[in-house]
């Protein structure tokens, strides 16, 4: 799959991960990944808190991904960046970055979706699924169903209408008091307990998706429980975290699950950092079994928001000559 002798440099700063990554010939030589643990104490990301620790940490990073790599900017065949979508202050940190650096060494500048990233993050290591194959990305940003027919031809088959599957842990949690990002933590709390409060599954067309009812019905559901009994989030905590956990992972297993059957496809890819999720990986490791299904899952550091798979999306970009303006400008929403 990789053809010739191309070094990449790649950026990413479309949330609140400031990133750089180092890709040579096909192979990961370097992801730098600096996380912005200020807002925890927000409970939430504040985007101009975001933009200027982007602006504080860009410099650093991209320095930390070249000398990990052991590769000098000379060496350099292009930069690929996200443009897009995210918040716009911070991409525009990254993205005028990586162009500069582009004018200045003379090299092609690559703007690259960081949803089709998402996707092509599958391809960084083995095993890599055949196209065509189903993406399900979910993360505290994004919620989508892909039919990814190549590195570059790819259909959006459903989305989220409201709130991102990640978003949805994490509003749970801040109903029940946890910290941000509280994923990680409903995740460990829910192996200790059972989903014994069942959470309505929201009934909506299609392939897409919907998570904003839940998080109101399980803010009333909380309201009236603790109306009854103070106590009752501390002492039925791993039970309210397992009921949370299953509903979520429900309704994306349920969208999953249609999207194979109508476009007869067992190829799954599961990208974002909710791909941690081992509820997630359980249920559909499960039915996967039952219906014949491979599973992908990249790899951790590449789920969560990182520039290796800027590096990776930029690769197939650039063996197709698919190079971009430097008057390329940051885009908030969009799979272009
Ligand atoms: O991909 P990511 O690092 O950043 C973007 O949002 O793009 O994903 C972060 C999201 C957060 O909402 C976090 O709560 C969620 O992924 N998350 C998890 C788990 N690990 C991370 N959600 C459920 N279970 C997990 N184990
Ligand atoms: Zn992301």
């Amino acid at each position: 799959m990789f053809e010739g002798k191309t070094c990449l440099l790649a950026i990413e700063s479309s949330c609140d991960d400031t990133s750089a990554a180092v890709m040579c010939d096909g192979l990961m030589l370097s992801n730098i990944i600096a996380s912005q643990a200020i807002h925890a104490q927000y409970g939430g990301i504040v985007p101009e808190v975001a933009s200027r620790m982007h602006q504080e940490n860009i410099s650093l990073v991209v320095d930390a991904a070249l000398q990990k790599a052991g590769v000098s900017v000379s060496q350099l065949d292009g930069i690929a960046c996200t443009a897009g979508p995210g918040l716009m202050g911070s991409l525009t940190v990254g993205l005028s970055y990586a162009k500069a650096m582009a004018l200045t060494l003379g090299i092609p500048f690559i703007s690259v979706n960081h949803m089709r990233a998402h996707v092509l993050s599958h391809f960084i290591d083995e095993p890599r699924p055949p196209f065509p194959f189903l993406c399900l990305t979910v993360s505290g940003g994004h919620t989508q169903i892909v039919l990814v027919k190549s590195g570059t031809d790819m259909e959006v088959l459903g989305q989220t209408l409201d709130d991102a599957a990640g978003e949805a842990f994490d509003k749970s949690g801040k109903i029940l008091g946890l910290p941000y990002p509280a994923g990680p933590l409903i995740d460990r709390m829910a192996r200790e307990g059972k989903p014994v409060y069942p959470f309505p599954i929201p009934q909506v067309d299609g392939l897409d998706f919907s998570f904003s009812g839940i998080k109101t019905a399980i803010l009333y559901f909380i309201r009236d429980e603790v109306k009854k009994d103070p106590a009752f989030i501390e002492t039925h905590l791993n039970d309210i975290c397992a009921s949370i956990q299953h509903v979520i992972v429900e309704i994306l297993v349920r969208k999953v699950s249609l999207a194979a059957q109508l476009h007869n496809i067992s190829h799954i890819g599961i990208a974002g950092g909710v791909a941690a999720n081992s509820g997630l990986r359980t249920r559909l490791t499960d039915i996967g079994k039952e219906l014949g299904w491979n599973l992908y899952f990249p790899a951790m550091q590449y789920c969560t928001d990182n520039a290796g798979m800027i590096a990776m999306a930029g690769y197939f970009q650039f063996i197709d000559g698919h190079f971009s303006p430097l008057d390329t400008k940051p885009f908030v929403r969009g799979m272009e």
